[in-house]
């Protein structure tokens, strides 16, 4: 299965927490962008995708005009209504009606939403744009013109405290999307909070984590991924490609793809091998909380250390992070990366 990811990399305005690669930029530029995706999506008319995920940035900011020009580019070379999952990301504020019947006739069939709380006054602190109605009326619409499977993100940590997180929560809940991906919020260079030297306190948000994984639990979603919660049969196909170490073709500034053991940027690649790459097979595989993934020999001993620890798990020919490890997985991952521990 080789999925396809379309980077968007504009934004309205930066957030205070955000490192991601987007930038504000005049529409001229956007457009000028929009016309070399085009052309490199040319190179892939041969290429067998199963899944599509339009990302940013913000992918809902582009025009419809500049979105109808994308989305007729990637029918060329696969209809969007035949991808066996083709997500969109967007932004409260700029997904309006017609961008959504827009969607829907390219035949989207998810759509992932930054909602990242329902309290106004931390999503100012935060630096979005939207407010916690917005929310609900966009998610109420994409409902009302078909477009069902959503997703919603979540953040945890945002300098506020514990029953404004557990509020934020008790909405989601309420809202019922079929996917809900949590974030712990990690402040680093390059944004609002890291220059004004913001960060937020660890046990505070592992405590809204752990609160996250209970309510939704509760409420029915699956735990299966360490950032991500589902409604059963909703995961995100095109991220578990990633977490099994799937090939993709990343297009756009600063896109990553993945094929044939090789990791390529524009203009910088490598191939994974030994040690380096079933390190990395096993991180991948540890992401995944309900199948765990195999041991492998090479990391006997790290594994058996994992285990004594109580970091890890054995069952049925698997190893999985154990509840207390989901959280601060870091640790773990750190036995399979350069430089190994002896
Ligand atoms: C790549 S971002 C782009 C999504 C979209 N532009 C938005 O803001 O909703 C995807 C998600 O990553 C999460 N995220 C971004 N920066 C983060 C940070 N510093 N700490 C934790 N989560 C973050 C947010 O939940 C965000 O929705
Ligand atoms: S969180 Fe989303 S909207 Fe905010 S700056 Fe990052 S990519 Fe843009």
């Amino acid at each position: 299965m080789i999925g396809l990811y379309i980077h968007i990399p504009f934004c309205k305005k930066k957030c205070n927490y955000c490192s991601f690669y987007s930038f504000v930029a005049p529409a001229k530029v956007q457009t000028k962008y929009i016309n070399k995706l085009i052309k490199d999506l040319q190179k892939h008319k041969k290429t067998k995708f199963s899944t599509l995920y339009i990302g940013g940035g913000t992918p809902s900011l582009l025009s419809e005009k500049q979105l109808e020009k994308l989305f007729l580019a990637i029918d060329k070379i696969k209809k969007i209504k035949t991808f066996k999952e083709s997500t969109f990301e967007s932004n409260p504020e700029s997904l309006t009606i017609n961008k959504i019947k827009l969607l829907k006739r390219f035949g989207f069939n998810r759509i992932t939403l930054g909602a990242q709380s329902f309290d106004n006054k931390t999503l100012k602190t935060i630096g979005r744009l939207h407010t916690s109605s917005k929310i609900s009326q966009v998610f109420n619409n994409l409902k009302k013109h078909g477009l069902t499977n959503i997703n919603l993100d979540l953040m945890a940590g945002c300098f506020e405290d514990f029953e404004t997180f557990k509020h934020s929560l008790s909405q989601i809940i309420k809202l019922s999307p079929s996917h809900i991906s949590v974030y712990g919020l990690s402040v680093e260079e390059g944004c609002y909070f890291f220059n004004k030297k913001q960060f937020p306190e660890e046990s505070f948000t592992l405590k809204c984590l752990l609160e996250a994984k209970k309510q939704l639990q509760k409420a029915g979603y699956i735990h299966y991924e360490i950032s991500n919660y589902c409604k059963k049969g909703k995961e995100s196909l095109h991220n578990i490609n990633y977490w099994k170490n799937g090939e993709y073709i990343g297009l756009g500034d600063g896109a990553t793809s993945y094929i044939n053991g090789t990791r390529f940027q524009d203009r910088f690649s490598e191939k994974l091998t030994g040690k380096e790459k079933q390190g990395e097979n096993l991180m991948l595989g540890l992401r995944m909380l309900t199948t765990g993934t195999k041991p492998i020999k090479t990391f006997e001993k790290e594994i058996r250390e994992l285990k004594k620890l109580k970091l890890i798990e054995q069952k049925v020919g698997k190893i999985k992070l154990t509840p207390k490890a989901i959280f601060v997985s870091n640790q773990v991952f750190e036995y399979f990366v350069k430089p190994f521990k002896d």
